[in-house]
């Protein structure tokens, strides 16, 4: 079957991938997923939690940015709401959230309920001055340490083995460092310590997973056992097209499923979208990849990545589709700073990436195909 736009907690020839990160979520190894924007790590992420059967938290910090602000108290709450709410539940109690209610207006309905049902009173202190200061939007720092140490808390309390944190656009809490300066310092010295948490984080803005995560002056260095989740093989991914088609019952060629996986690769979120427009419009694969880069869900998808870019960035990225994808510094304007200061603004968003001989190339081949017809 062919989906486009939701994560699937089924995703095609990742059995390999699934394995070994359920295996280490089991073991308590902590695990970081990196890869390009909708190569298919929230998938991988959801099929692993599910393959490892163990309670698990979910959360995405991108939900908690705006441009370039992160609503810190509201991640908070979020985060203690998840915790705490998963780990009652375990426990036997009943603990309630709503998707689409505000995360305060639910941490407080969450400590009035927790307070009359079951009490520990660590946990009830750190829930009651979270919350204070979640309303009157004061600093949290002498509080972080013990609202990152609530899961390993409760879990020992509730007698829980093992319990899942996922934090997906994991480079997003750099954005929180407005706040909370030295957040990956607490997390860090934290997280260590947790014998019954696994902590799983993945991440699409490539470049910047790496400084966070890959440089010997950072807090995360060396913590997580990093995986590059790439785009599926292309006999996986013709593999992929074939069988959806069959489920469709339309018929297509080899050669017409070629020409999908030369033109996007494979990326997941492209080989479905182009398989969901054969099936739904009735149109040849020809019909379909001729016109893909008008089509709205590539226009909104691709223009939201550009939107993130400074227009230095933009000109370069544009100058290197119209060389093809890939290029030199030397060709891609005469302001030799501003071209290395795109280049490096668009490694670190994943657009591009540094390959040997200082040569660059744009990841996504329909972005190429996009910038070229406009
Ligand atoms: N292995 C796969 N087989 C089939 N479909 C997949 C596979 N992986 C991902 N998809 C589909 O591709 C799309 C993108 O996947 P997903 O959201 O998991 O990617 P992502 O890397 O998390 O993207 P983003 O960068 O936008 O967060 C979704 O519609 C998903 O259902
Ligand atoms: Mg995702």
């Amino acid at each position: 079957m062919f989906v486009y736009g939701v994560p699937t907690t089924n995703p095609f020839g990742r059995e390999r991938e699934i394995r070994i990160v359920s295996n280490f979520l089991r073991s308590g190894q902590p695990v970081g997923l990196m890869g390009v924007r909708r190569v298919g790590k929230t998938s991988l992420l959801l099929a692993s939690l599910r393959q490892a059967s163990l309670p698990y938290i979910y959360l995405s910090a991108e939900e908690f940015t705006s441009g370039k602000s992160f609503d810190f108290h509201s991640f908070i709450s979020g985060y203690v709401v998840s915790v705490t709410s998963t780990l009652y539940s375990l426990a036997g109690y009943r603990v309630l959230t709503e998707k689409g209610r505000s995360w305060l207006r639910q941490l407080r309905d969450l400590v009035g309920a927790i307070k009359v049902t079951f009490n520990i009173p660590e946990v009830s202190a750190t829930l009651d001055v979270t919350l204070e200061k979640v309303e009157r939007r004061k600093r949290l720092e002498e509080e972080l340490p013990r609202i990152v140490d609530l899961p390993q808390i409760m879990a020992e309390k509730f007698g829980v083995p093992r319990v899942v944190i996922a934090v997906d656009e994991f480079q997003y809490l750099n954005l929180a460092k407005q706040s909370m300066p030295n957040i990956f310092h607490v997390l860090r010295s934290r997280w260590q310590f947790h014998t019954r948490v696994s902590y799983v984080i993945s991440g699409s803005l490539i470049g910047m997973m790496n400084e966070l995560l890959n440089s010997r002056d950072q807090p995360f260095y060396q913590f997580f056992y990093l995986m590059k989740v790439g785009p599926l093989p292309p006999d996986v991914s013709r593999d992929f097209l074939r069988r959806g088609f069959e489920h469709y019952g339309v018929r297509v060629g080899e050669e017409e499923i070629d020409r999908v996986v030369d033109y996007v690769d494979g990326l997941p979120a492209w080989l479905n979208l182009v398989g969901l427009k054969v099936v739904s419009e009735g149109k040849s694969v020809n019909q379909v990849l001729d016109t893909l880069t008008q089509d709205i869900n590539v226009v909104n998808a691709i223009e939201g990545d550009l939107r993130k870019l400074s227009p230095g960035a933009r000109s370069v990225l544009k100058r290197l589709a119209m060389l093809g994808g890939q290029g030199r510094p030397r060709d891609l304007g005469d302001d030799r700073w501003g071209v290395v200061r795109a280049l490096q603004q668009l490694i670190r968003y994943g657009i591009v990436e540094r390959e040997d001989e200082g040569n660059y190339r744009i990841v996504d081949p329909l972005l190429v195909h996009y910038l070229r017809g406009n």
